[in-house]
């Protein structure tokens, strides 16, 4: 399988190496491609990638790429992801799929009509510990879901936001605390409960950055099940702090980070379900960079099988669509005032 990638900034690092994990897999990062040269160039280098590219219309057309990596700004995945699907080509997208569930809309529609294997990247799925809590709530072993929590306090400084011009911007962007950093935690949250949405409040606000979308943000999401799931999600918390998650169910609590479970919790013991393992350490609380590798080598190898096997991957972009929704919905009970009710 020869993978191209697409955008050669910071998470393209990270495709790279897992690709390179990967290399006793057939699976073989074969092109790059940057709109800034330079950037093209030393991705190839630092990563020995034969074919370099400098307009993503000509990756498309290299009849000997079979898996493209989009790992551009968000607001331009949807471009990339449409017009990779019409050249016939396999395709990963780096979260968040698109900015709005609109341009989320129009990606399903092309990707449903050309039959496109599609991966998005959610790497925290792949943790053992998610799994194992997803299957939980499902068994009923928690009993009702009375309260769920996503905290997502991350740190950026001005500095990071500055970086790169898209950072923080509504048209690249999307968002700012939530859409960029806080997606992950929304996606695993809703992901883990498999549940609907009935009702959500939420509050967005610039308190300390100088950009115009949101660093700090929270929400009150009520599930049709019944469910009360509130999500926190900031830039703005020094130093930045372990992403956390917890479910209190009747029959018990699950509370873990990313450093592992803190809370493991069930009133019949004798019922309790094993504890998974803790897994690799997702990161990226303090900085971008600072992300382990494990969930990408996952979704890498499962696009690639997906591909030999014809079959669907694990995340296609009608399993990943949720949270953009959730976020924009968010968006609007700011802008509103009022609650938003889900159809
Ligand atoms: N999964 C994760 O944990 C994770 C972590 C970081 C970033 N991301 C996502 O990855 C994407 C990229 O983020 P980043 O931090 O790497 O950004 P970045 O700014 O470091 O890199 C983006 C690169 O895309 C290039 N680019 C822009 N337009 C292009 C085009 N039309 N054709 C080719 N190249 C183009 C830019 O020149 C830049 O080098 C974002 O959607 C972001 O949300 C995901």
């Amino acid at each position: 399988m020869n993978f191209a990638v697409i955008g050669c900034g910071v998470i393209a690092f990270t495709h790279a190496k897992a690709l390179k994990a990967l290399a006793n897999e057939d699976c073989r990062l074969y092109a790059c491609c940057d709109i800034i040269k330079e950037k093209a160039d030393q991705y190839a280098r630092d990563h020995a990638v034969p074919k370099v590219y400098y307009d993503y219309h000509e990756v498309l057309a290299d009849p000997q790429v079979d898996i493209v990596c989009v790992c551009v700004p968000s607001g331009i995945h949807g471009e990339i992801c449409i017009a990779a699907s019409e050249a016939g080509k396999a395709i990963v997208c780096e979260k968040p799929m698109e900015i709005t569930p609109e341009k989320i809309a129009a990606i399903i529609e092309t990707v449903k009509k050309n039959h496109t294997k599609m991966q998005c990247i959610f790497q925290r799925r792949m943790m053992p510990v998610a799994i194992a809590v997803r299957d939980i709530i499902a068994s009923g072993r928690l009993g009702k879901i009375c309260l769920a929590e996503a905290q997502l306090k991350y740190y950026r400084d001005q500095a990071y936001y500055d970086s790169a011009g898209w950072r923080g911007t509504w048209e690249l962007d999307g968002g700012g605390a939530l859409m960029n950093q806080g997606v992950h935690g929304v996606d695993l949250i809703l992901w883990m409960l498999d549940d609907e949405i009935d009702t959500l409040y939420g509050r967005a606000d610039t308190l300390c950055r100088r950009i115009p979308v949101e660093d700090t943000a929270a929400a009150v999401l009520r599930m049709k099940k019944g469910t009360l799931c509130v999500i926190e999600g900031a830039t703005t918390a020094y130093p930045g702090f372990s992403t956390t998650f917890a479910v209190y169910g009747e029959k018990g609590s699950i509370v873990f980070d990313d450093e592992g479970i803190r809370q493991w919790s069930f009133i019949d013991e004798q019922d309790a379900p094993p504890r998974p393992e803790t897994g690799e350490r997702v990161g990226g609380a303090k900085s971008a960079v600072d992300i382990g590798i494990y969930g990408h080598i996952c979704l890498l190898r499962d696009i690639a099988e997906a591909v030999r096997e014809d079959r669907e991957p694990l995340i296609p972009p009608w399993k990943a669509d949720k949270a953009v929704q959730v976020i924009c919905s968010i968006y609007e009970s700011t802008r509103t005032g009022q609650i938003i009710k889900f159809a």
